[in-house]
């Protein structure tokens, strides 16, 4: 059984793998209890229950709550923070009602003189070895109630020496994989800006004594595209308390009489199996039960797209001549960027005026989707729904429509302003101006860009306590909306590169623009940090020019979903069919690319090179990036094999059987060692007899 409520008492959530358990104590708390291995004994956590620790008067931090609320003497960061009418700023609780319904199990906590209750919900995705948290306030009292803080959870992790990661980043060196000692004090990672931004990312690992490959790791990722917080703190008293959720930063939810308000979801996971155990939940996770359903099982097309080649100067017969490369070298999805509509013809004008230019397009837009289609590939198209610049009719028609100060010059970033999306009439008219365009034009591909965040975040009434909220949520809104009209079409989200990629947007998306840099070797970092816990099939990756050898630019973009962004205009015939050699080359193992499980066997970071390794079934691909080779690359030792299955390695003269055993055990030089370089290898199960 997945949820065991004991004696009304004790809750223990059972994952495959995973035991997870807190329990009321004597004095009406919730406590946390355990988080780890799959225990079967419950008795032993009833025990635990039974005799929790007594609390010091000078340390109530020593009870390892499973959700706190501030006002109560508590120093740590705590999950509520409530102001009611009459000043009262605390939340005091008696256990109210305990509700099973299949996988989900809900405490509720009442203050009863307030009638405020806080439902906790917890959602057991069993297969899936994850824990999904949600809290709920309801006000079912007579006044309006503040909320100033309110996390999606609490966990609390017993003893010393945590170490935690995040990924923290800007424009163009997104995700970059950090991890510090938490040994007192406390990490925090947020995003003040509207949406979950390049400067931290909204997920995090710990542990004690963990690597890539083996160790126990806790880890959680919240699902939400806003300004978001997640701290990690040591509390004195041996343990780590991590609280994640909504940046209550400027946070203020009046909530009124009979409402209530639900908080993002947040996926908590344990493994034993380290780092990589741990992107490997989490990306099966994503795939199976988060990314859009009716795509998730689509193989992604090798995608074109003209921005490196033409940026602004997008011409309707020029496009036409690159389409007809790109078709040439294996190309199937054919991606106008920037500049199609209005008077784009740079950054400072058009956002915001979404027809297409009749000059750049006089035949209209669709002759050149019908030879893009005629040419065997699909049509995508660039846009940027939630932005204008000054210099655009949007923006001259409704100025009111834009987040603004009554007595200053407004902000600019990337010379654009940001729509205001709690306004319900503005996300309406992008919702009818892009249903129009998506369903005026055979699209199948759209790159939703987004390139500047929020500031002067006012509404008209005077009131800002919950705009980056429900700025957050009018962008959700908009994107479910058109994704549910137009179900067909692919989405893929950017903004500025990476600054919006999280566990909401992938409920959305198909697939994400991971950074601007397409420097290879640049992009090997970046794209770790991404598969910390995005699964690889939604990572896009380009082909882009550069002065490094095609195989290492090749071989980078072939970790994720291909791309080409290089100038095919320039390319001889040559470098066209080199070019068509790397398209047919991924093609042949996009399967175990975009599908299979992946294990990081060594990171830039730390050795020189990346050898990344993917298993499906009975198949695996290495690839391998050398920065510098040295005198020999090491002997690396292959995962997630069938020890008893015999392997061919490579393929033509040079491949060779081998046992799974061999390969994971004794191991294998994945690449030639020279500076520099790319290699993919293949690794497919033979029959017993074959030599
Ligand atoms: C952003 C994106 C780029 C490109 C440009 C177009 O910077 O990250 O990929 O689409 O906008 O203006």
């Amino acid at each position: 059984m997945a949820i065991q409520v004991i004696d009304q008492r004790l809750f223990v959530l059972h994952t495959a793998h995973t035991t997870y358990a807190f329990g009321l104590n004597d004095k009406g708390l919730l406590w946390h209890l355990y988080y780890g291995q799959r225990l079967t004994r419950t008795e032993d956590l009833l025990w635990q229950l039974n005799h929790l620790p007594s609390v010091p008067h000078h340390g109530r931090d020593t009870a390892m709550l499973e959700f706190s609320a501030a006002g109560c003497l508590q120093n740590k960061e705590t999950s509520l923070h409530v102001v009611h009418k009459d000043g009262t700023r605390d939340f005091r609780y008696a256990l109210t009602n305990i509700s099973v319904a299949e996988d989900t199990l809900t405490v509720t906590l009442t203050d009863e003189p307030y009638a405020l209750a806080v439902d906790l919900i917890y959602r057991v995705w069993e297969a899936h070895d994850i824990i999904e948290r949600q809290v709920r306030v309801r006000n079912a009292g007579a006044d309006t109630v503040e909320i100033r803080r309110l996390f999606s959870c609490e966990l609390t992790l017993p003893g010393d020496g945590w170490q935690v990661m995040n990924v923290s980043g800007m424009w163009s060196l997104e995700q970059q994989v950090h991890v510090d000692a938490v040994t007192y004090g406390k990490k925090v990672w947020e995003s003040r800006l509207g949406t979950s931004g390049f400067s931290a990312q909204p997920w995090f690992a710990a542990w004690q004594q963990a690597d890539e490959m083996q160790g126990e790791v806790y880890f959680g990722a919240l699902a939400y595209t806003g300004s978001f917080k997640v701290a990690a703190e040591c509390v004195p008293y041996h343990y780590l308390n991590v609280v994640m959720g909504l940046n209550d930063y400027e946070f203020a939810l009046p909530l009124e009489a009979g409402e209530s308000f639900t908080s993002p979801k947040a996926y908590l996971g344990y493994t034993s199996e380290g780092l990589g155990g741990m992107s490997r939940r989490m990306h099966a996770f994503a795939h199976d039960c988060l990314m859009p359903q009716q795509r998730r099982d689509e193989t992604l097309p090798v995608l074109y797209n003209s921005w490196f080649s033409t940026e602004f100067d997008v011409f309707g017969d020029d496009q036409k001549k690159l389409a007809e490369k790109a078709a040439e070298i294996g190309v199937e999805l054919f991606v106008i960027d920037d500049g199609w509509f209005g008077q784009r013809h740079h950054d400072r004008a058009g956002l915001g005026d979404w027809y297409v230019n009749p000059d750049k397009f006089p035949k209209g837009l669709q002759d050149l989707i019908d030879h893009v289609h005629g040419l065997g590939m699909q049509f995508g198209l660039w846009i940027e729904p939630e932005m204008v610049n000054p210099d655009s009719d949007l923006f001259r028609a409704h100025p009111d429509w834009v987040y603004q100060y009554n007595n200053r010059a407004i902000i600019t970033g990337r010379n654009q302003y940001a729509l205001n999306l709690t306004r319900p009439d503005v996300v309406d008219h992008l919702i009818k101006t892009f249903d129009e365009l998506l369903s005026s034009y055979t699209i199948d591909y759209i790159k939703w860009d987004m390139n500047r965040f929020l500031a002067e975040t006012l509404q008209a009434d005077g009131s800002h306590g919950t705009v980056w909220h429900e700025h957050s949520r009018g962008f959700i809104r908009l994107a479910q909306e058109l994704r549910r009209r137009h179900p067909n079409m692919s989405f893929e989200a950017c903004a500025g590169g990476g600054a919006r990629v999280n566990f909401e947007t992938l409920e959305i998306f198909d697939q994400f623009w991971p950074s601007d840099n397409t420097n290879p070797l640049d992009r090997c970092r970046i794209q770790e940090g991404y598969s910390m816990i995005h699964p690889p099939k939604y990572m896009r990756a380009w082909v882009t020019d550069g002065r490094l050898p095609l195989a290492l630019r090749a071989c980078s973009a072939m970790c994720g979903a291909l791309g080409i962004g290089v100038d095919l205009n320039k390319y001889t015939a040559e470098e066209l069919e080199e070019m068509r050699t790397a398209v047919a080359q991924y093609k042949e193992i996009r399967h175990v690319i975009q599908f299979g499980k992946l294990y990081r066997l060594r990171s830039l970071r730390e050795h020189g090179l990346q050898v990344w390794q993917y298993v499906k079934d009975d198949e695996a691909v290495v690839i391998t990036l050398v920065q510098h080779a040295a005198e020999a690359l090491p002997i690396i030792r292959l995962e997630g094999l069938q020890a008893d299955a015999r392997y061919q390695v490579g393929e033509g003269e040079k491949a060779y059987c081998v046992s799974g055993a061999f390969l994971m055990q004794r191991g294998i030089r994945t690449a030639g060692n020279r500076d520099l370089n790319g290699t993919v290898l293949r690794i497919r199960k033979v029959e017993d007899n074959h030599e």
